[in-house]
């Protein structure tokens, strides 16, 4: 086989067989196919798509790179979910909990971040003492005994797909999605769990810009993992604005805990009640009302913040963190950020607002910079509430002083205007 006739029959149309795409991975892993090559057949495949035969032999052929994690001692009781990412995205935390209280297997990998805040694992990290590597003989203990482990990807998940993702975010072949959708599946597929929940963000703090593209992604990402006898669901919901009140590290374990009390964001709350009711009703095979029912006991009588105070605890965390979240709280510096006129909040950017929270130190802008666990913002306001001018939108949460160019970007990020904005649909399909 030639990667070139290969290159050739892609940027004609033509769909690629199976061995044509396992000789294409396994040809780029050990560098028989160039970087230049392979960033060809991946534009050929931006411009022309691929089929869904097509896009399953690719998510099989990247999994296949590397390990894959046995979550079969759990029958079909593993649980995974996945959100294709956003700001103020802290459901991991809140959804676990609630899941492994009602009996699901939640053995999760999650990845680090790269960008407006930590990823979920760097949410986990801040709790002082969390222990995110374990090797895989306690991870799957402690699942077993208390239903939860949420651990740092491993190294070896999927290589193909993070040496692929690497040279799509240089040769702006991100935006396929069947590229995306594949890249996605890979890593969960291989992390090994029977029921998979996505969601899919749409909006400006979100990749998918658009509602249509987003459950187009969804239902790609669906195809595959019914491919591979998963049951897979998906929510497309809306990323125009951060999710919940708290953006940062600490600040968003600090609103989990809240959402886990019953007094948190009602937006925030409404997802984590959705994502976990659907998770549940795949794994426990109950129709979701009588799964939301559950999952609301869950949340109401305290067992899920229970949960997650022995999550933590298990993997060596402070959990006086939970006990007291005010602790979660304690930058050197905080700063409220004012309204500079009266009237309704009409747009609270998503993407800017991540922008001002990485600028704070709660995010890396480069692969090794060091994350301020305590920076972050917490709006008191949000879309839609009415403000004087004066009033606090926002506290902003910094352990080096550095408000000067978060302030700059709120500032635009933030549309203060005298009509009241529509409101705002939070989930707009489940698939
Ligand atoms: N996230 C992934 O893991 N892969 C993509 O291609 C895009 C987002």
């Amino acid at each position: 086989m030639r990667i070139y006739d290969i290159i050739t029959k892609k940027k004609q149309g033509i769909e690629l067989t199976k061995e044509e795409i396992d000789y294409t991975i396994s040809a780029y892993m050990s560098a028989e196919v160039a970087d230049y090559q392979m960033s060809a057949l991946l534009m050929a495949i931006c411009l022309k798509g691929m089929g869904d035969t097509e896009a399953y032999h690719l998510t099989r052929a990247m999994l296949e790179s590397g390990d894959t994690v046995d979550l079969s001692r759990f029958s079909t009781l593993s649980v995974d979910k996945h959100s294709t990412g956003g700001v103020g995205d802290k459901t991991t935390l809140i959804v676990a909990p609630i899941v492994a209280t009602l009996g699901c297997k939640m053995a999760k990998m999650s990845g680090r971040g790269l960008g407006f805040t930590g990823g979920t694992v760097d949410k986990l990290e801040a709790i002082t003492g969390y222990k995110a590597t374990l090797d895989s003989n306690a991870f799957l203990e402690q699942v077993e005994a208390i239903g939860i482990s949420v651990v740092g990807q491993s190294a070896n998940l999927a290589p193909a797909d993070k040496k692929l993702y690497a040279l799509r975010d240089v040769t702006a072949t991100i935006d396929s999605i069947p590229l995306i959708a594949s890249s996605i599946m890979s890593k969960k597929l291989a992390s090994g769990a029977h029921n998979i929940v996505l969601d899919v963000k749409c909006g400006s703090g979100a990749f998918m810009k658009t509602r249509e593209s987003a459950a187009e992604l969804a239902r790609a990402m669906i195809k595959i993992g019914t491919g591979f006898k998963r049951n897979v669901r998906a929510l497309v919901t809306n990323m125009d604005v951060p999710l919940g009140i708290a953006v940062g590290n600490r600040t968003e374990v600090w609103e989990a805990i809240q959402v886990l009390s019953g007094r948190g964001d009602l937006r925030l709350t409404e997802l984590c009640i959705e994502l976990a009711s659907n998770i549940a009703s795949l794994a426990l095979n109950l129709d979701t009302g009588s799964a939301k029912a559950r999952v609301l006991d869950a949340i109401s009588t305290g067992k899920a913040l229970c949960k997650m105070k022995e999550w933590i605890a298990c993997q060596g965390g402070d959990i006086s963190y939970i006990e007291s979240p005010k602790k979660l709280l304690m930058a050197k510096h905080q700063k409220p950020y004012i309204a500079k006129a009266d009237g309704y909040i009409e747009k609270i950017l998503a993407d800017s607002v991540g922008t001002a929270s990485m600028m704070l130190g709660a995010g890396r802008v480069k692969l090794n910079d060091k994350i301020d666990y305590n920076a972050g913002i917490i709006f008191n306001k949000s879309y839609g509430d009415f403000v004087k001018k004066g009033e606090c939108i926002a506290t902003l949460y910094s352990d080096n002083d550095a408000f000067k160019n978060c302030i700059d970007i709120l500032d635009n990020a933030i549309v203060i205007s005298k009509t009241e904005p529509p409101k705002q649909e939070l989930i707009f399909e489940i698939l």
